[in-house]
């Protein structure tokens, strides 16, 4: 059982951005019990996972932050773009066998998803919620 999990509270009100956040978290959650358990060809498999829909989600999200208007769209957009880079580094890191990297990893994706999610994205969920409300 990971230690890494959504809960309610990350909730932002938004049915899909809460979705991918949710899907986001349980699969670092499963790349967590994966490292815990020693099991490298599923961490191996789900990398890839996590980075393509992380840059799902991050498009998902700047889009609907265009459509409002969003004025802190660019800083935003900004923040993503260190998580990608972050992201890529650390998975290297991981594939090159830095036996650190994946504690590293886990504790920067944890971290960094709560806190974006909990900050910056709980600022714009109202406007995206009347976004949704008027289609
Ligand atoms: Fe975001
Ligand atoms: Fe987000």
């Amino acid at each position: 059982m990971p230690t890494i999990t959504w809960s309610d509270d990350l909730a932002i009100d938004d049915s899909q951005i809460d979705f991918q956040h949710r899907q986001l978290l349980d699969t670092i959650g499963d790349i967590e019990d994966a490292l815990a358990a020693g099991d490298q060809r599923r961490v191996a498999e789900a990398m890839p996972f996590l980075r393509q829909y992380t840059l799902t989600h991050f498009a998902d999200e700047e889009r609907a932050l265009q459509l409002i208007g969003w004025p802190q769209l660019d800083a935003h957009r900004e923040l993503h773009r260190g998580f990608t880079q972050r992201l890529t580094e650390l998975d290297g890191a991981c594939r090159r066998g830095d036996l650190t990297a994946g504690t590293m990893l886990l504790g920067f994706l944890a971290a960094w998803l709560a806190g974006h999610i909990r900050g910056a994205d709980r600022e714009f969920a109202a406007e995206v919620r009347k976004l949704r409300q008027r289609k």
